[in-house]
């Protein structure tokens, strides 16, 4: 490590910057971000400066005065002459200096800045490749939540007053990962600020009373989206990393589970087809029991969990045991299969319905559905879990009206690596999925909105050959 990073108390300090320019600017507008003084060093003070109530104009000729109390010096002329004045008379001051552009002559290099208030982050490349740091920087600020620096202030505020309640280290340690890392910190990333402190003085009373740092948090029923890993929501990326066990189905992508926590336990209990890995009650036993251990749980479902993800069972089996359930919306298949396939599934001259059903029925039986009701035209219907029976949604769609020409869509493991999709018409669908050999996790979507893929193919092609 050639750098070493350190932060500055600003508190209180003076900050000498010389220049007038638009690099002095720059560095003046950032130092104006912390209580610091800025004594600008420069013959004229420039229109910009006098808008920056922390600037105080020092004309060169009472620059060492100023140097006597600054914390640290920023070089940012543009004369080269009057660069090397500046740079001697700080180096008589042995006060650590910037020098803009010149990197030879830095004590210390000005970072690229994460600014989250109270949490601030730093990234250097020591000059090798600042569109690096900065790259750097854009990717953690989209995986920090906006109001991390409204959480620290809030521990700042409480800090006096969890030191007196109480007096072990440990426990103390127990009870700001607790808060922290749980439903302070949700309520404070939701904008619920007093709901934050609320939860702040429950905590504070139970972990004085010795309650242990075991109370049951919050299982997060987490959506997973349909399998593509970059359309996994911020806040279910968080949830997952911060996860002491993942109870996880078959649908969640390989991908979205290497994010998961490496030490983190990972417990597969999504069923394949109808096969149950764990029923449905083992599941809901599962994660209470490990809530009750004090784990932090994430149940990591595909798609969304509550379009037929049995995600309300599960909040309410949570909710009966005494445990908090909070639900992380994820992209659903379908959303995610239409996207991918630039199928709109609302259309202004097409659909103005759009109506998810299940195709699930007991082997061999009919789905229980409004066959009526989803021939109607203009809407799309979109049909989960549809393979098995797509013969009879085919023949009973028809019998109900829909015509047999009417656009389908058979989309499988959307999003993915392996996606495959089939298009054709309501009558031929069993045959587009034998063809394709389709066996799931699959859609069908049905209505005109189906057709617009091939249109668009189509008229691009024609378009090309003309
Ligand atoms: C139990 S449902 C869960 C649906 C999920 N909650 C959602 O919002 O996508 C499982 C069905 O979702 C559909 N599905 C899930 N992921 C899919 C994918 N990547 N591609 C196509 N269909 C998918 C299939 O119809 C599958 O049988």
């Amino acid at each position: 490590m050639q750098l070493f990073p350190a932060f500055f108390q600003m508190d209180g300090a003076q900050i000498v910057i010389f220049g007038d320019g638009v690099n002095a600017e720059r560095k003046a507008r950032l130092v104006a971000k912390t209580p610091a003084r800025i004594a600008l060093v420069t013959r004229h003070l420039p229109d910009w400066a006098k808008s920056v109530e922390q600037i105080d104009h020092v004309e060169p000729e009472q620059a060492s005065h100023a140097l006597d109390t600054s914390r640290f010096a920023i070089i940012a002329c543009d004369e080269e002459t009057e660069l090397q004045w500046a740079y001697e008379l700080v180096r008589a001051f042995g006060v650590p200096v910037n020098v803009v552009d010149r990197k030879e002559l830095c004590d210390f290099t000005v970072p690229s800045i994460l600014d989250r208030g109270q949490v601030v982050a730093a990234f250097a490349t020591g000059g090798a490749a600042p569109v690096i740091a900065k790259d750097v920087r854009a990717k953690l600020e989209t995986l920090l939540p906006e109001r991390i620096g409204i959480l620290a202030e809030l521990a700042e505020r409480w800090r006096p007053a969890v030191k007196d309640a109480i007096s072990s280290e440990t426990s103390r340690r127990h009870f700001w990962e607790h808060v922290l890392r749980g439903p302070v910190a949700e309520a404070v990333y939701a904008g619920d600020d007093q709901r934050a402190e609320k939860l702040m003085d429950i905590a504070l009373l139970r972990f004085s009373h010795e309650a242990s740092s075991n109370d049951p948090g919050p299982v997060h029923i987490v959506g997973a989206g349909p399998g593509d890993p970059e359309l996994l929501t911020l806040k279910a990326f968080r949830l997952i990393q911060q996860a002491d066990i993942v109870f996880h189905d078959k649908l969640v992508s390989d991908e979205i589970m290497d994010m998961v926590r490496r030490d983190a336990e990972r417990v597969p209990v999504g069923k394949s087809k109808g096969e149950h890995l764990v029923p449905q009650d083992g599941i809901h036993e599962l994660m209470i029991a490990a809530a009750r251990e004090g784990k932090r749980v994430v149940r990591l479902k595909g798609g969304d969990p509550f379009i037929f993800g049995r995600g309300g069972e599960e909040v309410e089996a949570l909710r009966e045991a005494g445990i908090e359930a909070t639900v992380v919306p994820g992209i659903s298949s379908a959303l995610g299969c239409a996207a991918n396939a630039n199928l709109p599934l609302t259309h202004r001259d097409h659909a103005q319905t759009l109506t998810f059903v299940t195709g699930h029925a007991r082997k061999g039986g009919v789905p229980d559905l409004d066959w009526q009701g989803l021939a109607k035209p203009n809407q799309t219907v979109v049909v989960f879990m549809g393979v098995g029976t797509s013969t009879v949604i085919s023949e009973k769609l028809q019998e109900a009206g829909l015509s047999g020409d009417t656009p389908v869509a058979v989309i499988e493991n959307g999003t993915r690596a392996n996606e495959t999709r089939g298009f054709g018409s309501l009558e031929a669908l069993p045959r587009i999925i034998e063809t394709h050999g389709i066996k799931g996790p699959a859609l069908l979507i049905i209505g005109e909105v189906a057709g617009l893929p091939a249109e668009a193919q189509n008229k691009f092609i024609a378009e090309a050959l003309a």
